[in-house]
């Protein structure tokens, strides 16, 4: 293993004085609260051994980061019949686009853009209270992490709830199809607020370790799905984790990597390690502009692209 710790201070360091930053996203008003001085970035391999830089452990809006574990849920409740209703495709198209839905009969092409995501959250409803289906989410979380303190920031899912007019035509759309079967009101609200579960650098990097190994979770001793399973979740986050920039990612970071809108991105790199980078300001795509950044000198430095 290079030593870590040095590389990671270096970046954690670089980034901090950056003037460029991206822009914070404010469609959803509590999240443009967000200092966009803020960065952390938390490296832990298999070991446990951890390397952590800047705003490690200030917890932030993880939003589409969720989606990789409410597929990885949804999965593991209907295997592969999931994709009977979302395809894993990447679409070209902004995470939160409806072009391509009327021209492919409600079925979203992939589960990490909005339509997609929204499909695998009401996977996960079927047949429960959103109360217990969001119980379940969180406690995933919680159990990955290895942190019971995680909570849902119920000021960003209320603030998204009252903006969200767009989620609200995709599912409308897609139940029009029969794609989301449960009440829209149900999917919506699980949906809002599994992305405003709030989490740290290192709570995220721990979470995000099952698909550094495997699908085993080194830190919980336990396996959490297939090897399998981890690899083709880990495809869909190469291909698809970062919507239209997703090309470009692959091409300078070369990991699996899903980005949100709070600036988050989760990123493996498999065997080795399970990272997370915190930066609120946005690229155009919706990706964090200085995570991107930083994740390309990590692996320069690591050697740990896949390619
Ligand atoms: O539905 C939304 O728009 C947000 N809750 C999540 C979007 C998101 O994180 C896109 N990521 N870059």
């Amino acid at each position: 293993m290079p030593d870590l710790d040095t590389i990671v201070q270096d970046i954690a360091q670089e980034m901090r004085a950056r003037p460029d930053r991206g822009t914070v996203a404010s469609y959803i008003p509590e999240l443009a609260r967000a200092d966009a001085q803020a960065f952390g970035l938390v490296v832990i391999d298999g070991d446990g051994r951890v390397a952590a830089g800047g705003d490690a452990d200030i917890p932030f809006s993880i939003q589409s980061i969720s989606k990789v574990f409410t597929l990885t849920l949804a999965l593991g409740m209907v295997g592969d019949r999931l994709w009977r209703r979302v395809g894993r495709e990447p679409s070209g198209s902004p995470f939160n686009s409806i072009v391509q839905l009327e021209r492919e009969n409600g079925i979203p092409r992939n589960p990490f853009i909005n339509a997609g995501a929204i499909a695998v959250t009401d996977v996960i409803l079927s047949g429960h209270q959103p109360r217990e289906a969001l119980g379940e989410i969180l406690r995933f979380m919680q159990f990955l992490a290895q942190d019971d303190s995680i909570t849902i920031d119920e000021r960003v899912a209320a603030s998204e709830k009252r903006t969200g007019f767009r989620n609200a035509a995709l599912a409308n759309y897609m139940r029009s199809f029969g794609v989301i079967e449960n009440p829209v009101d149900y999917t919506l609200g699980v949906y809002f607020h599994h992305c405003a579960i709030a989490m740290s650098c290192r709570q995220l990097a721990t979470a995000g370790l099952f698909l550094a190994y495997s699908g085993h979770h080194p830190l919980a001793g336990h396996s959490v799905i297939s090897a399998e399973r981890a690899r083709r979740i880990n495809a869909i986050m190469l291909t698809c984790g970062h919507y239209d920039g997703s090309g470009d990612f692959a091409y300078r970071v070369g990991l699996p990597g899903k980005s949100g809108v709070g600036g988050g991105i989760l990123a493996v790199a498999p065997g080795k390690a399970s990272i997370c980078v915190w930066s609120p300001g946005l690229d155009a795509a919706g990706n964090s502009h200085l995570g991107r950044i930083a994740l390309e000198m990590l692996v320069k430095r690591t050697g740990w692209s896949i390619f």
